[in-house]
């Protein structure tokens, strides 16, 4: 002991190799000792056992090579490890070293057999984590007090051994899919023909030779059925998806296709009724992207028409969302006087249609109605009138409608019911309105309103112009932030209008701007807006406030509801908007949305 001691002491005076030096507290075992602290003993290396190194680990006396007796060489030669310490974080540590995944015990008081030579490790003290056993805690190398009738062993589970072992992948499937299509150019030993016809035989059958055993790979298929009874079949196509069949069938083969605003309906079409599923669901996740190529809106319009045909309701939500945002470039279009009955009826009644305002739709129907000539039902005159929201069209304008409007003058009793429901909202308080209302009542509920007073725009230059006057000087313009103010009435009625009320809108650019801000915005696009001048809090009235962003090619991409004065943005094309804009070039509209609350 004394020696050991000394030893211990002109070692503290000498230069150790840094990994060596660890701060350890010493664990309470049943030996005690004279110092705190683990203290490498450094010896004199005596010879070299070939390829090992110092620190390296084997089990010996063990029945398989995943147990035994753990010996550690050092300065030349293999030692063991006193028990004492000894435990299952000890056995991990040296089970990983040895390239097992783990431990399943330690063993202790020389199961294994005893060792002989020195005693390298005792009073181990390991975390689990090491990645070799001398980076474990310990007295010192050869600091023991220990017998070899103590020897330290493990078995380690080797259930799943070689899991450090890196899994090199081979694939050489990668042009298996560019093969398989040159399979169908070829129709090198094409065994079944697809006969496909079109209503009225126009254009004319075509027949396409294709691989029985190909088709039969995808189970669905509803042709897979008749691959097997006979050598042909006829597949029906309307017309207008017949140019696309060629490359439908060739997907069959190589599961690969280039889809475009053109195709995509068709492609749909035929995925769902031959029950392509995967194709089905591909082609429908593409609606988002490919709507807004097309400006006319015949493709939406026609992609909904397709949707209630097939009953696919994601479908028609899609392509009806998106007809109620950009309603307005619909209305301005010339696929406005087209729309249906059902269509029109469908998108009427949606909260989320975005125009200027109410009177602006209510003109828009009347153009309908009169593009439709007079063949209109007055029933179907009156279920359209229903949806306008005339409590949200302002008393003059609605008194002015009898003058103004050719098609009140047609249908002057339907106006007049829906008229009469719109005028108290703008001369009663609500506690009067209420006395008969369970809730509040959709038609005193704004739609999204862009025009004045209700929609704030920022245009995309506007920011590109702000981000290019601070961007060179982080504490002039960044630090204040994006900011502006403008100015609404309180509430949208008769009652209010020249009750009026700021707003302030910021806008966050960055991560970094909202957390300034003490917000935390992971798409690093944020915007506030909330009442800057001091308001009366008239009961009753909340805000249910919006952004809606435009792209600059045009169309209205996403929309969101602010929640608590704050609403968090997707930034780019690749996270979460509704509509993808690819140019990340965009304007805001901000709308505030007055509503009575129950
Ligand atoms: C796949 O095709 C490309 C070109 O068509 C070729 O360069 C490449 O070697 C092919 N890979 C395999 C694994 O056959
Ligand atoms: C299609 O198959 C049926 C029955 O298998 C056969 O009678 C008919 O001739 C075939 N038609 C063509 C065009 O191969
Ligand atoms: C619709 O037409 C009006 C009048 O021509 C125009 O001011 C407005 O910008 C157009 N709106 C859209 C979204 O195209
Ligand atoms: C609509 O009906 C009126 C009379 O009821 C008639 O004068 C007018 O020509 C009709 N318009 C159309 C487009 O049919
Ligand atoms: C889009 O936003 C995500 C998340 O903020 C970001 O990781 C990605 O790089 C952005 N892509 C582009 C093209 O800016």
């Amino acid at each position: 002991m004394d020696s050991l001691n000394r030893a211990a002491e002109e070692l503290r005076s000498t230069q150790f190799p840094s990994e060596l030096l660890k701060r350890c507290s010493v664990k309470r075992t049943r030996k005690m000792w004279a110092w705190t602290g683990c203290f490498p003993l450094l010896l004199v290396a005596v010879g070299l056992a070939a390829g090992a190194r110092d620190g390296d680990v084997r089990l010996v006396g063990g029945q398989r090579s995943s147990e035994g007796r753990v010996e550690v060489f050092y300065g030349g030669q293999w030692g063991t490890v006193c028990d004492d310490g000894w435990g299952i974080a000890e056995a991990q540590v040296v089970c990983r070293q040895l390239n097992f995944p783990g431990a399943l015990s330690a063993v202790s008081g020389g199961t294994y057999g005893q060792g002989s030579g020195a005693i390298w490790l005792d009073d181990m003290e390991c975390t689990g984590d090491e990645s070799d056993l001398p980076s474990c805690c310990f007295k010192g190398w050869g600091v023991s007090d220990c017998t070899h009738s103590e020897d330290a062993g493990v078995v380690c589970d080797r259930d799943t051994a070689l899991n450090n072992v890196h899994v090199y992948a081979v694939d050489d499937g990668l042009n298996l899919s560019e093969k398989l299509g040159r399979l169908w150019d070829s129709g090198i030993g094409c065994d079944f023909s697809i006969v496909v016809q079109s209503p009225n035989r126009d254009p004319a059958d075509e027949t396409f030779c294709t691989h029985r055993f190909i088709l039969s790979l995808d189970p669905d298929f509803t042709l897979v059925s008749s691959l097997q009874r006979s050598s042909n079949l006829t597949m029906l196509v309307s017309s207008a998806c017949r140019p696309y069949v060629s490359s439908f069938l060739r997907y069959l083969y190589t599961r690969q296709i280039g889809i475009t605003i053109a195709s995509v309906l068709c492609l749909h079409q035929m995925a769902s009724e031959f029950r392509v599923k995967q194709l089905q669901a591909d082609s429908a996740r593409l609606y988002p992207w490919l709507l807004p190529e097309d400006d006319t809106f015949s493709s939406p319009l026609s992609m909904y028409d397709d949707g209630i045909r097939t009953g696919d309701r994601v479908l028609q939500e899609v392509c009806l969302q998106y007809l109620a945002w950009n309603c307005e470039a619909l209305i301005n279009s010339t696929a406005w006087s087209t729309l249906s009955t059902e269509t029109l009826q469908a998108l009427l009644s949606r909260s989320d249609v975005i125009v200027p305002d109410e009177p602006f739709l209510l003109n828009a129907l009347e153009s309908w109605f009169m593009a439709s000539g007079n063949e209109t039902e007055p029933s179907t005159v009156a279920a359209l009138l229903n949806n306008i929201r005339f409590s949200m069209i302002s008393a003059d304008t609605l008194y002015d409608l009898q003058f103004t409007s050719d098609t009140y003058k047609k249908y002057t009793a339907l106006y007049d019911a829906d008229m009469v429901e719109g005028y108290p909202f703008h001369v009663l308080s609500f506690q009067k309105l209420k006395t008969h209302m369970d809730s509040v009542d959709v038609g005193y509920s704004p739609r999204t309103y862009t025009g004045s007073p209700w929609g704030y725009i920022i245009s995309a230059t506007e920011i590109s112009n702000y981000k290019q006057s601070n961007f060179n000087n982080p504490y002039n313009g960044w630090y204040n932030g994006f900011s502006r103010s403008f100015t609404t009435p309180a509430f949208n009625n008769a009652l209010f209008q020249d009750k009026m009320m700021t707003w302030t809108v910021e806008i966050y650019f960055s991560a970094e701007e909202c957390a300034r801000r003490g917000y935390t915005c992971n798409s690093g696009l944020a915007a506030r807006l909330y009442p800057s001048s001091y308001v009366q809090n008239y009961e009753g009235i909340g805000y249910n406030n919006r952004v809606v962003m435009v792209c600059d090619t045009g169309y209205i991409f996403h929309v969101q509801d602010f929640k608590d004065n704050i609403v968090y943005l997707p930034a780019n094309s690749t996270t979460g908007q509704a509509y993808p804009c690819f140019t990340d070039q965009y304007s805001f509209q901000f709308v505030v949305r007055p509503q009575y609350k129950m």
